[in-house]
């Protein structure tokens, strides 16, 4: 990495140790208007997977909290912890048995205490994971549920007469693999799980369901949580009347008929759930973030809620979907983004999805290109979630046979569905045994590729993909144009670099990325924004090569980002 250090005033923000996230000062606003978490960078944690306090090769509360001033320094405003609730494990937590207890695997009440306790010194907000959609079959109200016809919490959960001997309902598959009924002998009726048939869909046209789980995200609201990331929002409601869903062309992963899931996915019905929910997150001043895939911007807008009552944070997981690198295929998408007039989530992977370093690689720039992508989510006008691991440039390590495979849909779909356990592996603390985390054998293996991309290598050399993300993210933090600016889109036409300014006042920051595998010369039209003679000086590049001084262009390295202040 080549770059001209810029001299800039660095705004020390007060911090106060002991103040509480209380409600006032959760909805503080900043002198544009915003709050706290549209500025923030979250970072999203895997539990099992972070950090190995008790060297049981599973990772847990007190590794996270022995972590956070790593977290501090790299710059993250909070943390978002995957479900560390008590849970059978059958699909890794988001199985949950007790929505009001931690699992002992991962600690205890006081290690979650803890943990917010020294998340509140730093100015590191706790956000918890919210699995709305069902429970556990272990917990107690499937429990009650399953026992007789005439349980009290029956109706809790949603059953139904097959459709014949042997026969579900109707045609509804689960998204793992199988029909998405399951009949219990002890009352002959089919249960629906959209999941696992170990995680039984709370039926939410129930006051009763709705009560419960309101008042356990209050529960946790009171212990100084300050929101939660909700879960499969999508399959909250079913059709009442079980129409059977149209198929379509094809087969699935599984080898099923392909479905238009229009019965049981995104029924209007859900948007009242986020506006409970976000009614009671407000009663704390709390923030809700979903986990919302949707097919296009207008969808996502929904999300929202017409009256901004719904998501603060409905993620934008569309460019997760995207294949290889488009400029203009992210400029139309960020362009209809910025439109669509809410306040953007970025992402670019998580605990589901192919790590985004393994996805864009190309063998023979991958750190140039993890770096790229960086650059793209962190300078966006919008609050970014990063993935544990992607600030080190970790990569997918996926099980090479089937008996390897944790994640039950892996085992089920080898080979053309190897689960999600490559994306899911131990953070690389360092190059020594387990890659630092743990002294026991991690639960599941680390990639070899640990030795090179680690914490503690990386944090010794400036060039590293460590090194570049401590240097956006401090951007991030230092320059008002990246925070509060608007964003512009800039050389439209351009195939291979994607060209943009955050402008805030009488300065921006320019951002060019070059998502070509080749050199690119930019020529750039300040014009538009009444920039007519401006300055430009670095602040960051990704260039191995020192910048060469050129007349009326940039000249950019492949798959590189450059990034420089303008100023009038
Ligand atoms: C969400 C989670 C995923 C989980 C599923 C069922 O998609 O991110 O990990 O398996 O919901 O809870
Ligand atoms: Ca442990």
């Amino acid at each position: 990495m080549f770059r001209k250090i810029l001299v800039v005033s660095v705004l020390i923000l007060g911090l106060s140790a002991s103040a509480p996230w209380g409600r006032a000062q959760q909805q503080k606003v900043d002198g544009e208007g915003h709050p706290w978490w549209q500025h923030a960078v979250f970072y999203e944690i895997y539990p099992r997977s972070f950090a190995d306090s008790n060297n049981d090769g599973i990772g847990d509360l007190n590794g996270i909290a022995s972590k956070l001033d790593y977290l501090k320094d790299l710059g993250v405003d909070a943390i978002w912890i995957t479900p560390c609730f008590p849970s059978p494990q059958v699909d890794f937590g988001y199985d949950v048995s007790d929505y009001e207890a931690i699992d002992p695997m991962y600690g205890t009440m006081k290690d979650f205490d803890h943990l917010v306790g020294e998340g509140k010194k730093r100015n590191i907000r706790v956000i918890l994971d919210f699995v709305v959609n069902h429970t556990s079959d272990q917990h107690k109200w499937f429990q009650d549920s399953k026992s007789s016809k005439t349980a009290e919490h029956r109706d809790w959960f949603i059953w139904r007469d097959g459709k014949g001997p042997g026969q579900p309902p109707n045609n509804w598959l689960s998204t793992f693999g199988l029909s998405a009924w399951k009949l219990d002998p002890k009352t002959n009726q089919y249960y629906y799980h959209y999941f696992y048939p170990e995680q039984p869909d709370l039926n939410w046209r129930n006051p009763a369901v709705e009560k419960a789980m309101l008042d356990a995200t209050r529960f946790w609201y009171k212990r100084g949580v300050s929101g939660f990331r909700l879960d499969a929002v999508d399959t909250l409601f079913e059709d009442p009347k079980l129409t059977d869903n149209p198929l379509l062309p094809g087969t699935d992963k599984f080898g099923r008929p392909n479905m238009n899931e229009k019965y049981n996915k995104k029924l209007p019905e859900v948007h009242d759930v986020m506006r409970k929910l976000r009614g009671a997150a407000d009663e704390f001043g709390s923030v809700l973030i979903g986990e919302t895939w949707t097919a296009n911007v207008s969808e996502l807008k929904d999300y929202y809620g017409a009256k901004n009552d719904e998501l603060q944070l409905p993620m934008d997981l569309m460019m997760t979907e995207f294949k290889g690198l488009k400029a203009d295929q992210y400029r139309k998408h960020i362009g209809a983004v910025n439109a669509a007039g809410h306040w953007p989530v970025y992402v670019i992977t998580n605990h589901d999805i192919v790590r985004s370093y393994t996805r864009y690689a190309d063998g023979a720039h991958n750190d140039d290109i993890a770096k790229l992508m960086a650059a793209l989510y962190l300078t966006l006008r919008g609050t970014a979630i990063m993935y544990y691991g992607e600030e080190i440039g970790m990569e997918n390590n996926d099980p090479k046979s089937k008996d390897d495979v944790q994640d039950p849909i892996g085992k089920l779909g080898w080979p053309l569905e190897k689960g999600r356990d490559g994306e899911r592996t131990p953070m690389q603390w360092s190059d020594g045994a387990n890659a630092g985390f743990s002294k026991a054998k991690p639960w599941l293996p680390v990639p070899p590729s640990y030795k090179t991309h680690n914490v503690a290598s990386e944090m010794k050399d400036a060039n590293s993909v460590l090194g570049f993300y401590r240097e956006l993210l401090s951007l991030r933090r230092k320059e008002a144009a990246l925070l509060e600016g608007d964003y512009l889109s800039l050389n439209e036409n351009d195939p291979n670099v994607l060209a943009y300014v955050r402008r805030y006042k009488d300065e921006a920051i320019l951002i060019l990325l070059n998502m070509s595998g080749t050199d690119q010369q930019v020529r750039l039209d300040f014009s538009s924004m009444g920039f007519a003679a401006p300055k430009v000086s670095v602040i960051l590049t990704s260039f191995h090569k020192p910048l060469l001084p050129a007349s009326g262009f940039v000249p950019m390295e492949p798959y590189s980002a450059f990034i420089a202040k303008i100023t009038k």
